[in-house]
């Protein structure tokens, strides 16, 4: 086999510094592969206000959408309001603000729900009707 004969050559001809070059070449590869995929595979999203959310965190990351949608029916359809699921909640809790101080909207790229729904290829509408960031008050003084 011509291969293993230049395999057995190769191994042959390579000093045992040769061989902690390879090794270490290599783990520094690994280490820099396992960091560039960790920031392609993870959805980096700007942290929350207040104390806590409105349901556990893990709770949350599961179940949003169930409680929102469940909050839409009663209002759409029940006329009941509370505050616990509301969408606007979700909005002035999570909306980011820019270097000027101004709200950005949740589902502008990298922003808390867009940047986690382009992860997971999840695409909402609800933003078409509903505001995507707290209401501001635009300051009349100079
Ligand atoms: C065609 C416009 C439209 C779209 C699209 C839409 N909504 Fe609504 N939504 C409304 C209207 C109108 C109300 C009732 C008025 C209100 O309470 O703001 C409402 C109410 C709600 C409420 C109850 C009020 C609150 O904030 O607690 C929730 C929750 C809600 N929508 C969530 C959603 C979610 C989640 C989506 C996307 C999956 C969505 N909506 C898409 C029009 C829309
Ligand atoms: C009182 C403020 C507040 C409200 C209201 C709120 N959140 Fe949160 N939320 C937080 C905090 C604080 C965390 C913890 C993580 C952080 O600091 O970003 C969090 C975490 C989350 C997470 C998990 C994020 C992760 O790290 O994986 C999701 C998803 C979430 N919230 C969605 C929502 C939705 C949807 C609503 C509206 C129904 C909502 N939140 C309302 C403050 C809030
Ligand atoms: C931690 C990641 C994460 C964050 C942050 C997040 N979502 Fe989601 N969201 C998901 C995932 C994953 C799904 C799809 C779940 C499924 O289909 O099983 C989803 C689904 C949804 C759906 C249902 C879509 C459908 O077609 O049924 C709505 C509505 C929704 N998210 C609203 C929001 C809103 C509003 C925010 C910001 C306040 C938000 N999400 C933030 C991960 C997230």
């Amino acid at each position: 086999m011509i291969w293993s004969g230049l395999i057995e050559h190769w191994f042959k001809r390579r000093s045992r510094a040769m061989w902690t070059v390879v090794i270490t070449v290599g783990l520094l590869g690994g280490v820099g592969l396992t960091g560039a995929f960790a920031e392609v595979s993870q959805p980096l999203f700007p942290s929350a206000r207040g104390e806590q959310c409105v349901e556990p965190v893990d709770v949350m990351r599961r179940d949003h959408f169930e409680f929102l949608k469940h909050q839409r029916d009663k209002t759409v359809h029940k006329g009941i309001r509370t505050p616990r699921h509301s969408l606007v909640g979700c909005i002035d809790c999570h909306a980011d603000k820019d270097t000027q101080g101004r709200f950005v909207p949740v589902n502008a790229k990298g922003q808390f729900c867009q940047s986690c729904h382009a992860y997971a290829a999840v695409k909402i509408d609800c933003f078409s009707c509903h505001a995507a960031r707290p209401t501001e008050r635009v300051s009349q003084s100079p």
